[in-house]
């Protein structure tokens, strides 16, 4: 959607996997659906050096209403949860330079249950921007998918309308990809700044795996939609739950940024460890992530040619142009799906991963923080990686032509 928000895919904190409708704040104070828990996320993605890493939305997800709409059929958030309202909250986000984010359902209900937007459209998206919201994920339960394709934009219209700047989450594609529908990508990526085009992440590697398999046997229709301002979301990172090891996270954080996805942590950051903190702070992958050509990367190994090695590739800055060609720098992800317990040895020529370029590249790899220095593309670069859903991700800089970087 071109109104000039997320030109790079946008990044943050959302509360749906980790906490989902934990609305028991008797028993269970500190991680129900609540202001405090908002309020807490906030402060630590401000003060935890998140914020200067790029993490931006603070989003609330379904289980935030009461059931009922107030007598101007607006839109509340429960009484007892939200003792000040949203956009007490949205002040207090907005006070610590950060955003933030909503959720409601275009349907009659939202899937939990609670009040839908279906015939309210207009009420509710103005009931938004009264309450400073800067980013609507709209979800797509209890409505017949085929009804998508009109309301969708009706809804983006209706948020163009309020004058306030509103980043558009879609779930669109994700209920008619479910239901095995024609899908209208060009009208999805022209009224959406992203849109979920998948089911639910869960907190494990079998979800994740399941996920970048569908991405990679769709990516053909997949990379042409996604740009600036448009972005297809593969969900959440699961980075620092219960789900993942130490190399499955990394492989998460690898190949969402090579798929240029929302970086979107679904995580309790009042007790991140650090080894899971170091991975979501990466400088170097957030970079990848948010390189301003936002090209999606795709996979140019699969698991099951590559003997359970599986690489992933995708063009960055800087680039250079020769005649009518462009030349691109590369991330480059190299994943190892194998579980036969020790890492394995991957050694190719810098040519095998498509860098030929005769200026060469400069090669650094962006975990261990290993550096090449320039290889040719006859060069062998020779990896280890690590079993059970390890990655090495490197980055491939084209050099100029006296073998230096351009700035
Ligand atoms: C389905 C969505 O895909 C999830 O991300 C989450 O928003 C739930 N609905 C909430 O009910």
């Amino acid at each position: 959607l071109n109104n000039g928000l997320v030109l790079t895919p946008p990044m943050g904190w959302l509360a749906w996997e980790r906490f989902r409708c934990n609305i028991d704040c008797e028993n269970d104070p500190e991680n129900c659906i609540s202001e405090r828990l908002f309020m807490t996320m906030a402060k630590r993605i401000a003060e935890d050096g998140f914020k200067e890493a790029g993490y931006e939305y603070i989003i609330i997800d379904d289980c935030w209403m009461t059931t009922k709409r107030d007598k101007d059929r607006r839109l509340q958030s429960d009484p007892e949860r939200f003792p000040h309202g949203i956009k007490y909250i949205a002040d207090y986000v907005h006070s610590l330079g950060l955003k933030m984010g909503i959720y409601q359902d275009i349907g009659t209900k939202t899937c939990i249950g609670y009040p839908g937007s279906e015939g309210f459209e207009k009420i509710d998206v103005d009931t938004f921007a009264e309450w400073e919201v800067d980013y609507l994920k709209l979800d797509g339960c209890f409505k017949d998918s085929a009804l998508f394709d009109r309301d969708y934009p009706m809804v983006g219209k209706h948020l163009n309308n309020t004058g306030r700047k509103i980043v558009y989450s879609c779930s669109w594609p994700a209920y008619q990809v479910e239901k095995k529908m024609m899908v209208n990508w060009t009208g999805i990526r022209e009224n959406c700044n992203l849109w979920r085009n998948y089911g639910d992440i869960q907190d494990s590697y079998e979800s994740i795996t399941d996920i970048i398999q569908w991405y990679a046997i769709n990516q053909d229709m997949l990379i042409p939609i996604a740009g600036p301002g448009a972005w297809n979301d593969p969900d959440m990172l699961i980075i620092g739950n219960y789900g993942l090891s130490l190399v499955q996270a990394k492989s998460q954080m690898a190949l969402w940024a090579i798929m240029a996805a929302p970086l979107m942590m679904s995580n309790d950051l009042r007790n991140l460890r650090p080894e899971f903190k170091e991975i979501l702070l990466n400088r170097d992958i957030i970079e990848v992530d948010q390189d301003a050509m936002g090209i999606q990367g795709r996979q140019i190994l699969s698991a099951m040619r590559g003997f359970g090695i599986e690489v992933w590739r995708r063009p960055v800055l800087p680039v250079k142009d020769v005649g009518n060609e462009t030349w691109a720098s590369f991330a480059v992800v190299v994943w190892n799906r194998r579980v036969d317990g020790t890492p394995f040895y991957f050694p190719q020529r810098l040519g095998f991963y498509g860098l030929t370029h005769a200026n060469g590249y400069y090669v650094k790899e962006l975990f261990t923080k290993k550096d090449y220095g320039l290889m040719k593309a006859d060069d062998e670069l020779p990896l280890y990686v690590e079993p059970s859903g390890g990655v090495v991700m490197f980055k491939a800089t084209l050099a100029v032509a006296d073998g230096s970087v351009d700035a």
